[in-house]
């Protein structure tokens, strides 16, 4: 586990002054700070480089950092049983304390990226030998240095079953209760974190998206009724400009989630355009993308339960759309493939420091 001391030494360390002449320009990470909020990227430790510009760009504009890949438990054990290997996750950890950032740790519990050997666990002996040892020792393992956790990501899918439960092994092992019990676990484990339930395809009005809320509030509802210490609902805001959205109904569900009293965080932003958009010129794809985030954003600047934003990466040269769905030319994150800042950047920047501040948050 990270020593006290060493945290204490990172919360002390100077601010990055960044390249020169950036001095002037606050970063997206100060701006948010400003209404007591924050802003990150997801990051890989193979792009944690000297003198590299998109590197730059995170230590300059973030003040949280996400492992966006080497925390998951897939990417800690190759094969079920195998001893956790944190090397990748650690050299995150150790870049962001000398910075002074902080960290999201993603993610405990998810049905993609497991071990080897995972997908076949089903029964609750499996869960006890397996599950409760690995989340245990992953959060304990990066104890303060994580301030919040995702501990369960993507827990619904209501097309697989009438309870709105993705079907998973977790599910399979301890059915509907194994969400509660990883919280529980989670919250032994790492009892400093924020403790949140991530999820995806909560914003737009399409039926199948409505369908998605309704099922994550009863989640809600059940965790919180039965004493589970869940603090925050993640948005992952993989947005995408195919789909219709209506800001009513989209607040509605904002202001029940915030009504229940969990805060709001966007874990995973970035904007998928629709098929044929390269025919459009760059800057009215960009402009495009920026609205797109302007809409969701609109309204969860207006609760003071909204604790913050990551992006799913910071510049589209790094993009996960690009490489992991073949998105090869997307135009969706705030700085283009020459680390420029795109029409998003000033978007966030201008969301980021309007509305209400998280400081006037009350539980
Ligand atoms: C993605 C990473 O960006 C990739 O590097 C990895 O290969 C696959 O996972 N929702 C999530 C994230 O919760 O963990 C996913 O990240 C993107 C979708």
């Amino acid at each position: 586990m990270l020593s006290r001391r060493t945290l204490l030494a990172a919360s002390v360390a100077l601010p990055f002054a960044g390249p020169a002449g950036a001095a002037a320009a606050p970063g997206l990470g100060t701006l948010a700070a400003r209404r007591g909020r924050y802003f990150g990227t997801s990051l890989a430790s193979t792009e944690i480089v000297a003198d590299d510009p998109s590197f730059a760009l995170m230590e300059a504009q973030c003040s949280v950092w996400v492992p966006a890949w080497e925390m998951k438990w897939g990417a800690l054990c190759g094969r079920l049983g195998d001893a956790p290997d944190y090397r990748g996750a650690d050299k995150v950890v150790a870049a962001a304390i000398e910075r002074g950032k902080r960290l999201r740790g993603h993610t405990l519990v998810w049905h993609e990226h497991l071990p080897e050997g995972a997908e076949a666990l089903q029964t609750a002996a499996d869960w006890d030998r397996h599950v409760v040892p690995h989340v245990a020792a992953t959060a304990g393992h990066f104890g303060e240095a994580v301030f919040e956790w995702d501990v369960v990501n993507e827990a619904i899918e209501p097309s697989q079953g009438d309870d709105g439960m993705r079907r998973t092994p977790f599910y399979a092992m301890r059915g509907p209760d194994y969400v509660a019990d990883a919280f529980r676990l989670a919250a032994e484990a790492a009892p400093h974190a924020r403790l949140c339930l991530n999820d995806d395809h909560l914003y737009y009005a399409e039926g199948w998206q409505e369908a998605r809320r309704v099922a994550m509030l009863r989640l809600i509802d059940r965790l919180l009724g039965a004493g589970v210490p869940l603090h925050v609902l993640g948005l992952q805001c993989h947005l995408d400009t195919r789909w219709r959205f209506e800001e009513r109904r989209f607040a509605r569900f904002v202001d029940e989630v915030t009504g229940m009293g969990l805060d709001l965080t966007v874990t995973e932003l970035d904007v998928t355009e629709a098929p044929g958009a390269g025919a459009a010129g760059l800057a009215a794809r960009r402009r495009r993308a920026a609205d797109e985030v302007g809409k969701v954003l609109d309204v969860l600047t207006d609760r003071p339960a909204f604790s913050g934003v990551v992006t799913w990466g910071l510049s589209d040269d790094r993009s996960w759309l690009r490489k992991g769905r073949k998105l090869v030319d997307n135009q969706g994150l705030p700085y283009d493939d020459a680390g420029r800042p795109t029409p998003m950047r000033d978007r966030l920047a201008t969301l980021l420091s309007s509305g209400r501040s998280h400081h006037d948050r009350t539980r």
